[in-house]
């Protein structure tokens, strides 16, 4: 077990509806990345087989014009949708700055859905408030 990335995973606010048991198993899941400002991390129609948690930095998400619709900081996540609705990525998330991303692939977010249920009722209100703002946003 690497002690260092289990710190590192027990400050995330994301992850602390874990137990430190729980902690130790999604800590085998879950993968550590590095970014640098400008990278395209994927874009809008590519399918989707992980969600992203930003440990440090900042993400811009944009719509199919290239416009910004949100910028994402630290603690909060994406990419959740189209694991949830196996549609392809409804926008494109680019690195604002040099970020620290965790990725979670989809097996590993049914396993919060079946094993933690407070964590999956955060993702999927997050999922249907984000629905309802790109559907508003698609009608104005
Ligand atoms: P997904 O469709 O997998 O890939 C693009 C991601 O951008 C999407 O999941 C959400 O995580 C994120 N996203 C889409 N629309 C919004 C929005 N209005 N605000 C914040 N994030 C969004």
């Amino acid at each position: 077990m690497n002690e260092v990335f289990l710190n590192i995973v027990r400050k995330i606010p994301f992850f602390s509806f874990l137990t430190n048991e729980e902690h130790e198993g999604i800590v085998e899941k879950i993968k550590l990345h590095f970014f640098p400002a400008g990278h395209t991390i994927f874009r809008i129609g590519d399918p989707g087989d992980n969600m992203y948690v930003i440990r440090e930095g900042s993400v811009e998400v944009l719509d199919e014009k290239g416009q910004i619709i949100a910028i994402l900081g630290e603690n909060e996540f994406f990419g959740e949708m189209a694991l949830i609705s196996s549609d392809p990525r409804n926008a494109t998330v680019r690195v604002r700055e040099n970020s620290e991303l965790f990725s979670l692939d989809r097996e590993c977010l049914l396993n919060i859905f079946q094993k933690y249920p407070l964590m999956g009722e955060v993702i999927c209100h997050t999922y249907l408030s984000r629905e309802e703002e790109n559907r508003k946003y698609s009608q104005s």
